[in-house]
């Protein structure tokens, strides 16, 4: 095969994959991703009970401090499974639905890259990249169907995760992140404080970390015990998901019309 052939095949593989949405990179397994990544199936309908719970959580971050606000955000829970990836794209994308702010959310859970698997982006060039001084941030950035959304995957999977997420080049990531996005919230999906220790170093780096608890599952001296490793400053506060709350009578009706009429 001539050379200019390769290169004519190369160059339509790579005009393919772009219609698509993707380009391929140097790396055989690892892409970057051009284009949108929908998200719209993998969080809360927008005139629903949790979307206006969401609406809420979005606000207490936005409205914290006003003199000092919160920039970066950790979401972390004290065992495996709470519901961190779910609040942690669902407070992304309310705060992204809002009128002034952006969000970007960034996979920092280098073991399971869950979020990155459920938005299809297990593949692509992210986090481990940039810690591995592999690809830049920018390179990394994934933009959304929702413009204010922006989501750094995980990358490929690290031999040391801990190591990577507690080094000086993920503090520095994400102050730069801080720097050339103004008007964005930082919102990191984290492993589990029990289990590892991406969260606590985690803490460190950023304004605050909000814990997400499973309710009816996780014990209140587990949790005593696993708030400890985090400095009880750095804590926002705490999110009951999937706690049962009144569904029926006058203040659920009053309020599922009131804020379902105004979004059509
Ligand atoms: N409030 C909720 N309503 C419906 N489903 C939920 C809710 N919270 C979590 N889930 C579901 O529960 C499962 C676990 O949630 P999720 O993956 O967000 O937990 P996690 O704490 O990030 O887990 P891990 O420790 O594995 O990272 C997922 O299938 C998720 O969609
Ligand atoms: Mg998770």
């Amino acid at each position: 095969m001539s050379k200019t052939y390769e290169a004519l095949l190369k160059l339509e593989r790579q005009q393919a994959a772009h219609k698509k949405g993707r380009v391929l990179s140097k790396e055989p397994h690892h892409e970057r991703y051009i284009g949108r990544v929908p998200v719209d199936n993998l969080i809360v309908k927008q005139d629903s009970i949790l979307a206006e719970q969401f609406r809420k959580l979005q606000t207490i971050v936005v409205s914290h401090n006003i003199t000092q606000p919160l920039r970066s955000i950790v979401v972390t829970s004290c065992i495996p499974e709470e519901g961190k990836t779910y609040v942690a794209l669902n407070l992304s994308a309310a705060i992204a639905r809002g009128l002034d702010d952006s969000a970007i959310l960034i996979d920092a859970d280098l073991r399971k890259k869950t979020l990155s698997s459920r938005l299809g982006l297990q593949n692509i060039l992210g986090l481990s990249e940039v810690l591995e001084q592999r690809a830049t941030i920018e390179e990394t950035l994934v933009h959304t169907e929702f413009e204010a959304l922006t989501i750094l995957p995980a990358g490929a999977s690290p031999p040391n995760p801990a190591e990577l997420i507690a080094s000086t080049r993920m503090q520095r990531l994400i102050e730069q992140l801080e720097a050339s996005h103004k008007d964005s919230y930082i919102i990191i999906d984290s492993t589990p404080i029990a289990a590892t220790s991406e969260a606590a170093a985690l803490s460190q780096m950023t304004d605050g970390v909000i814990v997400v608890i499973m309710a009816d599952k996780t014990r209140r001296d587990v949790v005593r015990r696993e708030l400890k490793t985090i400095a009880s400053e750095k804590i926002l506060g705490v999110v009951l998901n999937c706690a049962e709350f009144e569904t029926s009578g006058y203040y659920h009706k009053y309020y599922k019309s009131y804020y379902g009429k105004k979004q059509k």
